[in-house]
């Protein structure tokens, strides 16, 4: 994913704005680029490639100036040439960008109908067009980017440095983090602590919506209503700096907020924009040819296989073994030689995993690994890798890399509809542009985390808990009873809805809370009659739907957790986010270990 610094400083800004991009390599980026004013002027230096290159072009042509923006690009919208490195600039604004401007053909039609010219093929252009188009108005800086914010759709983070003003960095964050670094006399910008913290070790993290007017002397923040705000600024030690927890006291709570973000960067590693397709890594096999698949996982994982059986079931007419790796392993199953075995894992050492992968490849399978961690066992040992750019997972019930999971899987199932001639273009087309629709909905989702800490004490009061789900919400229901296991301890047990009469309805009292996954889509109707059972028998019920649900839910429900309309294809990757909620709160009001729950491992390399 895209990094992002800028510097208020004391000293020649270019080399410094370099050293804190370098520590944001981590993320992943195909090229990077500075820009500092110099003597009063807007310049920049880019290249494609990896920072040495740009250091050569520095080397060439150094740049002077004290206040500087910088980036590393992960390309989305356009190639990763110099002209489509950052940073962007138009008129007396440059700017820096990690995310997607959704709406950006839109918005990039109003600018050329204002006169604007593009350069490049971004999306991110389009904001330094719309701001200088505001500061061309008449506006001052500040207005000219609140302005522009409220008209973009996405998830991002941004960074401006503006001519007129050597003294002025405005970062904005929604869906992207971005931290604001503290020094004397100087000040800094940051995806992360990380790429601060030979700067400075006093952080503040600006919160989804926020803007930061930052100066040399300091810095106002401006929630998403335009409202001053305070954000705390805290002392990061070094560590605490490498394995950073940012505003939040749990990295579970961490790594639920960065989903927008991880989702994002995943999707766009395998979604060319341009084309509105999706792009696979050379693989020794092809969709068209297989007569099944095989996907094999442990854990939150393997629920992720589940979902994605439904989607090349349906989008690819590709029947799917599914198996839970520590079963399969000792099944001897029969396999035909040339076929495909998928693998699916965070960490990429998962024991039963990796001995499944080993058996499915003595049995001559091509072996295609969805992973987390790329320098993995798993990843080694397959011929085909597709990997999950959800970053570091810490928190051991699995959040962000489950969600990245689904969003791989999903573009597998996308590419194998289209090789097999099940989907045409148009198709693909919908269902690409609803996979990147996505970060932003999940944005709007998390807004109900005070719903669900609401009710989440309550929950917290039950012994067990049922969770219900058809289709491709059953897989969410499951993950929703693992997440509440796993960390708060509380039994639970997710099921296909239709299962409830075949014998959990026999569990049904007072005392037994229900949270039902159903977004309204064609089963809809089917899962609120299992709901009417479960009223009938004095059942709580907790749904998650969105708002076409929620009116037709009858009063069922005693809450109802409201999530954005999306097509239903991506609903499980939607859905996700409030189950996890859900677990993190209840655990919190449990107290107990969210991070390091009792009797697990983040990687379980044993069997
Ligand atoms: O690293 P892996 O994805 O292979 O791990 C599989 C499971 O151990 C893992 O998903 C586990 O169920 C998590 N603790 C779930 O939160």
């Amino acid at each position: 994913m895209c990094g992002i610094v800028g510097i208020l400083g004391t000293s020649p800004a270019a080399p410094l704005l370099v050293d804190a991009l370098k520590r944001l390599e981590y993320r992943g980026y195909d090229s990077a680029g500075v820009a500092t004013l110099e003597n009063g002027v807007l310049t920049r230096r880019r290249a494609p490639g990896k920072l040495r290159e740009l250091e050569n072009v520095l080397e060439k042509a150094p740049l002077s100036g004290h206040s500087g923006i910088g980036h590393t690009r992960w390309a989305t919208h356009g190639a990763p040439t110099e002209g489509n490195a950052h940073p962007h600039a138009i008129g007396k604004v440059s700017v820096v960008h990690n995310g997607i401007i959704e709406n950006f053909r839109d918005l990039k039609e109003e600018c050329i109908g204002r006169g604007v010219t593009f350069e490049t093929d971004t999306d991110t252009e389009v904001v330094a067009a719309l701001v200088s188009l505001n500061i061309a108005g008449g506006m001052a800086p500040k207005e000219a980017v609140d302005a522009t914010l409220s008209k973009l759709q996405g998830a991002f983070a941004l960074a401006f440095l503006f001519e007129a003003d050597a003294d002025l960095l405005i970062g904005a964050r929604r869906g992207s983090p971005l931290a604001v670094g503290h020094g004397d006399g100087e000040m800094f910008l940051g995806s992360d602590a990380i790429a601060l913290a030979p700067f400075t070790n006093r952080i503040s993290y600006l919160v989804d919506g926020d803007y930061a007017v930052v100066t040399r002397g300091g810095v106002s923040v401006f929630d998403d209503s335009g409202a001053p705000v305070e954000r705390e600024v805290k002392t990061a030690t070094a560590s605490a700096q490498l394995a950073d927890k940012g505003n939040y006291r749990h990295f579970m709570a961490k790594e639920i907020y960065e989903q927008p973000e991880v989702i994002s960067h995943t999707l766009g590693h395998y979604i060319d924009m341009a084309r509105e397709t999706i792009v696979l890594p050379d693989a020794p096999f092809s969709f068209a040819d297989l007569d099944r698949l095989s996907i094999s996982a442990c854990g939150t994982a393997f629920y992720a296989a589940n979902v994605a059986r439904y989607w090349f079931e349906r989008f690819a007419k590709l029947p799917v073994d599914l198996d839970i790796a520590s079963e399969f392993r000792y099944r001897e199953v029969p396999m035909e030689k040339g076929g495909l075995a998928l693998f699916v894992s965070q960490s990429g050492e998962t024991a039963d995993t990796l001995a499944t992968l080993r058996y499915c490849k003595d049995q001559g399978q091509h072996i295609g690994a969805i992973v987390n961690v790329p320098e993995s066992t798993i990843a080694r040992e397959s011929d085909v890798i597709f990997p999950t750019l959800a970053g570091p997972e810490i928190g051991v019930a699995s959040t962000k890399a489950f969600t990245c999971q689904l969003a791989v899987l999903a573009c597998l199932a996308v590419a194998a509809g289209r090789e097999r001639g099940v989907l045409d273009a148009d198709d693909e087309s919908k269902l690409v542009n609803a996979l990147v629709e996505l970060p932003r909905l999940i944005v709007e989702g998390l807004k109900q985390e005070p719903v669900i800490e609401g009710f989440a004490r309550d929950l917290a009061r039950s012994s067990h808990v049922l969770y219900l789900g058809r289709s491709t919400s059953f897989p969410i229901a499951m993950e929703g009873a693992l997440k509440l296991k796993e960390i708060s301890y509380i039994h639970a047990e997710g099921y296909a809805a239709g299962e409830l009469k075949h014998g959990p309805i026999a569990l049904i009292d007072e005392d037994m809370p229900v949270i039902v996954i159903a977004p309204y889509d064609r089963i809809f109707e089917k899962t609120a009659s299992n709901m009417e059972e479960v009223a009938a028998r004095g059942g709580r019920i907790i749904l998650i739907t969105d708002e076409k649900g929620a009116a037709h839910s009858n009063g069922l429900a005693e809450r109802i957790i409201e999530v954005p309309d999306a097509y239903a294809f991506v609903t499980p990757i939607l859905y996700a986010i409030p189950v996890q909620l859900i677990a993190y709160h209840t655990a919190v009001f449990m107290g107990t270990d969210v991070d390091q729950p009792r009797n697990l491992a983040k990687s379980v390399t044993v069997e």
